[in-house]
């Protein structure tokens, strides 16, 4: 077993049960990039400062740049005993370049560590997410311009309520998606803030020169308190926020595309390859990644659930609690990432069915409230138009006539004055 880099105090040897129950590597290893680029600026920063020599940092940046390969190689050996990948790439440093690697960690603490990979992570994957998103919103706009003749019934309450162009119903989640899409902007502006150099909790007492880093990491700022860059989350928090809006979107576009496949409503025919077949009943056609997509939904609203409840209460500063946060950032990130490919895969290749929805459109009075505006041009105050209109549909429903359109009013009293409402035309 590799010896712990901070076990100089310690004469008994970690418990096994602690070094399984404390491990991160499991979950943490997919930060190595940020980790190795994040260390590479620090160590140039610290010969630039005159900490460490120039040959020592580009031993250091060599090594580093070494271990990068052999990761992504996978031939890279991990351990428990090493708890976390900013430990792992540390220790196998040692391993290829000896001494100089102990220099790495001058001026610098995992607890700052970790803030910056986190921040280095969550920066590429806002910024992955958004283009994401905005082909989701071309898809969106394509969709509904390649429909704009399809008629369907606009719903409240899931009752049909007034005719729309399906393109219209469409551009709605463009605008949804397109809010998901500025408020990710805006998260990142409070991501994108370089946290080295607060070391543990208070600073360094080495001349180091924190905007360097920034520069070096593409960072427009340095955070400003140490003690609040190492123990707070939030901008952890506020994107999974953004994520659990975005999956709320996500989940009434997967609940619309479920009820627009079934028999009931008929509206939509999703693509085969999208769809999974059930093993007992053979005609079956199961909308199986739009459920799926409900119910992850749900998993996302436990990210954040789960990371603000880890946060509440936290006394400053750093705690081992702080460990928490990457589960959720992760699982957040690649269930929304995902969501977004498959719809911008999939939608494109659902068939709307127009006549289906037009006929749908054509029942059930939908163009009650134009008649009643209609009625209103000719001197009808609304709330009467209202309630003229409400008891003719009332009648008509009694007496299996549908067809307010036709305009044909037989009932004595309202209809009369309906009847002569469309004369005066
Ligand atoms: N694996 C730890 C985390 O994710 C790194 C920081 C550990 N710091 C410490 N002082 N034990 O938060």
């Amino acid at each position: 077993m590799a010896d712990k880099l901070w076990d100089g105090r310690f004469s008994e040897k970690t418990d096994t049960l602690v070094e399984r129950f404390t491990v991160s590597i499991q979950f943490d290893a997919r930060l190595f990039e940020e980790d190795i680029d994040g260390s590479i600026a620090h160590s140039r920063m610290l010969a630039s400062v005159g900490v460490i020599t120039s040959a020592e940092a580009d031993e250091i940046a060599d090594g580093l740049n070494r271990i990068r390969e052999e990761i992504k190689r996978d031939e890279f050996v991990y351990s428990d005993s090493l708890e976390d990948i900013h430990m792992h790439i540390e220790s196998r440093l040692k391993e290829l370049i000896g001494d100089t690697a102990s220099k790495l960690h001058t001026a610098r603490s995992r607890n700052d560590q970790v803030a910056l990979d986190i921040r280095l992570y969550l920066r590429k994957a806002v910024l992955g997410l958004g283009d994401q998103l905005d082909c989701l919103r071309i898809v969106l706009v394509e969709t509904a311009a390649n429909h704009l003749d399809i008629i369907m019934p606009g719903y409240t309450h899931l009752q049909r309520a007034q005719p729309v162009l399906l393109s219209h119903h469409l551009m709605a989640y463009y605008e949804m998606f397109s809010r998901d899409h500025e408020r990710l902007a805006e998260t990142l502006g409070r991501i994108n803030v370089m946290p080295l150099g607060t070391a543990a909790l208070a600073g360094t007492t080495f001349p180091i020169d924190r905007e360097e880093v920034a520069r070096a990491l593409n960072f427009p700022e340095v955070s400003a308190n140490s003690i609040d860059t190492v123990s707070d989350r939030d901008f952890l928090l506020e994107f999974l926020a953004d994520a659990s809006i975005c999956m709320v979107h996500f989940s009434r576009l997967a609940e619309e595309l479920i009820l627009w496949s079934t028999a009931e409503f008929d509206f939509v025919e999703l693509p085969d390859a999208f769809t999974t077949g059930s093993s007992i009943m053979p005609q079956k056609k199961n909308p199986d990644v739009a459920e799926l997509t409900r119910g992850r939904t749900g998993r996302v609203f436990g990210d954040l659930i789960a990371l603000l409840t880890t946060m509440k209460a936290l006394p400053l500063s750093y705690n081992r609690d702080l460990q928490e946060d990457k589960e959720p950032l992760f699982h957040a990130v690649d269930t929304l990432s995902s969501c977004v490919e498959l719809y911008c895969t999939m939608l494109p290749k659902v068939k709307f069915k127009g006549k289906q929805m037009a006929t749908a459109a054509n029942q059930g009075f939908l163009n009650a409230t134009d008649f009643a505006d209609y009625l209103v041009g000719k001197g009808v105050a609304f709330r009467d138009a209202h309630h003229i209109t409400g008891r003719a549909v009332a009648s008509h429903q009694v007496a299996g006539r549908v067809q307010l359109c036709g305009q044909r009013f037989h009932l004595s009293g309202i209809v009369g004055f309906v009847e002569r409402a469309c004369q005066r035309e």
